[in-house]
């Protein structure tokens, strides 16, 4: 049979990389659009370590959209899904009635078959989501030609992926508008600004969180009023002293703004009614093993934080690295663990790219 160019399907590979928040996301203002309640900041890793690998394909033949994560088919129709695929096509239909020759139109009305996989535990409070959804929505945009910003999609996947649309140092502003228009991720350094900054992922356990982010929020927002003073008057002071001790490349300050942060969300956690315990006595662990580490410098080298499960991320400075895995597998042998309790060491780089 002659080969038909309309029936060939459009194949397009990106990866995206996890986003590590330094300051908090946790509440929301708007379930369906995905509007927090304090803005947030995050560290972008290398994406040649804790990754998603996207790939979406459209061809006429295709009857439905579908998906499959990790191997496994998931519900396309999911709202989150449903989101980001609408809000793509919306974009890339305006596009090409602005008159966009990028935009394909023919491929406008095909079906897409996406397959998303991660190189890491998924669900296990290391950020799958915010790669994932970041992932998928720039993958889409490749395959229907759609350019520009994308984090106000990316966030109406999952809250925390819009901040893995960009490499380096990101802020999500919460905004004030009631459509969202204005809740968008923003550089703030790139990723060649600080290159000593390290960052070591210690996996406590590998296994699904037994609360997950999205239901553990609203609880929060709910019955913690630990979180509504956290929201309105730590986290906006709280931002511009972030984002001012990275611009200076001021690790002890960076540190401990980090891990007030990381304790203040695990407090509203705790404050949340029926409370929510993410952290373990290995987390624990960890956080006394930092202080004790500091104490013993008497100044700030290295510093915790915490999201959605036990696993530790650690930040330091590379002249430390060395010693502190020194000191980690000496309190934690990859034997208590089963395996490496040390997952890698992702330096703060790359933005997303497409591989083929
Ligand atoms: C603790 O982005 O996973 O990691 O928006 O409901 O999908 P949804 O939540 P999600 O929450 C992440 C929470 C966090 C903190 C953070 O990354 O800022």
């Amino acid at each position: 049979m002659p080969e038909n160019n309309m029936d060939k399907p459009k194949i397009v590979t990106c990866t995206a990389p996890v986003n590590i928040a330094v300051v908090k996301y946790w509440g929301k203002r708007n379930e369906e659009l995905i509007l927090p309640i304090n803005s947030s900041l995050s560290v972008t890793l290398h994406q040649d370590q804790l990754k998603t690998t996207t790939t979406v394909a459209t061809s006429r033949s295709f009857q439905e959209d579908r998906i499959w994560l990790n191997g496994k088919e998931e519900d396309i129709t999911h709202p989150r899904l449903q989101s980001c695929l609408r809000e793509i096509r919306r974009l890339a239909r305006k596009r090409r009635n602005d008159g966009d020759p990028s935009v394909d139109s023919t491929g406008l009305s095909h079906k897409v078959h996406i397959c998303s996989v991660n190189n890491f535990p998924t669900a296990a409070g290391l950020a799958s989501s915010a790669a994932g959804f970041a992932c998928l929505v720039y993958t889409l945009a490749r395959v229907f030609g759609v350019e520009g910003e994308l984090s106000g999609i990316a966030r109406q996947g999952s809250g925390s992926a819009c901040r893995s649309m960009y490499g380096g140092f990101v802020q999500w502003i919460m905004g004030d508008k009631d459509d969202g228009k204005d809740s968008l991720a923003q550089q703030v350094e790139p990723q060649t600004h600080w290159p000593e900054l390290r960052i070591l992922v210690l996996v406590a356990s590998a296994e699904r969180k037994p609360v997950g982010s999205t239901s553990g929020m609203q609880t929060s927002v709910q019955t913690s009023c630990l979180l509504k003073h956290r929201a309105q008057s730590v986290v906006p002071e709280r931002m511009v002293e972030m984002i001012d001790a990275v611009r200076r490349k001021d690790f002890p300050a960076f540190a401990e703004l980090t891990m007030k942060d990381s304790n203040q969300f695990h407090a509203t956690c705790l404050d949340t009614y029926p409370p929510i315990f993410y952290l373990s006595s290995v987390s624990h662990q960890v956080i006394s093993l930092v202080h004790r580490y500091n104490k013993h410098y008497g100044e700030t080298r290295v510093a915790y934080t915490f999201d959605a499960g036990p696993n530790a991320v650690i930040f330091t400075l590379e002249q430390h690295v060395s010693e502190i895995v020194q000191v980690v597998q000496h309190f934690f042998p990859p034997d208590t663990n089963g395996e490496d309790f040390i997952k890698g060491l992702p330096v703060s780089r790359a933005p997303l790219s497409e591989e083929l």
